[in-house]
């Protein structure tokens, strides 16, 4: 079983998909805390499954830095196996990903190095591609930079609007992440490693 930090900065839907995975006994990987840049709504599922949480706003600090080691506190205060970016949308400066290398996820809505960024499903669209999908990677200092564990196409469809595909992307996420965390705490466990 690996302890698990998420991050998120909005709706929470992935952290939620996870939080209904994770009540399943066999799975292998615990929620132990999330946390936020802002007042996120997604916090609300994280409270409803009594998970911790905590938030830490750039806002209240003067450099990125500051703000980042205040986060890392926080996030190490737990001692998570992995920490979890779902939809946290704050580029991450050096001194936190460093901190956390190897152990720091990213999922993104676009099959990376296409579409990097805060509006991967939007410039896929404006980009008249036929196909776009989702890539869950390693955190690196670049933004969706790091190494790439795994991908999932989503077919665009005619008429989709970016909410349109963004639901579809997302219910794809919902499965991808879920599978590739067990992947990850599989390899992390004290059986895999014998
Ligand atoms: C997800 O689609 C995630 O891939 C994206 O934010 C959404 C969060 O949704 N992340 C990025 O765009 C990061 N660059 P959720 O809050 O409903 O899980």
């Amino acid at each position: 079983m690996i302890s698990v930090v998420v991050l998120i900065s909005g709706s929470g839907s992935n952290l939620l998909a996870l939080l209904q995975k994770s009540e399943n006994p066999i799975y292998p990987a615990k929620i132990v805390a999330v946390g936020s840049d802002c007042d996120a709504a997604g916090l609300e599922h994280a409270e409803l499954y009594e998970v911790d949480t905590f938030v830490v706003n750039p806002a209240q600090f003067s450099s990125k830095e500051d703000w980042a080691t205040t986060l890392l506190a926080n996030v190490q205060h737990h001692q998570p196996d992995l920490v979890v970016l779902a939809g946290f949308m704050r580029i991450l400066p050096a001194n936190f990903v460093t901190a956390l290398k190897g152990k720091l996820i990213n999922i993104h809505p676009s099959l990376l190095p296409e579409f990097k960024g805060a509006h991967a499903v939007r410039d896929a669209l404006a980009a008249g591609v036929t196909k776009t999908g989702v890539t869950i990677h390693y955190v690196d200092e670049g933004i969706d930079t790091g190494d790439i564990i795994v991908q999932s196409e989503v077919l665009i469809e005619p008429g989709d609007s970016e909410r349109t595909l963004h639901e579809r992307i997302k219910k794809v996420e919902h499965e991808l992440l879920a599978a590739t965390i067990e992947q990850l705490a599989h390899q992390q466990s004290p059986v895999a490693k014998l």
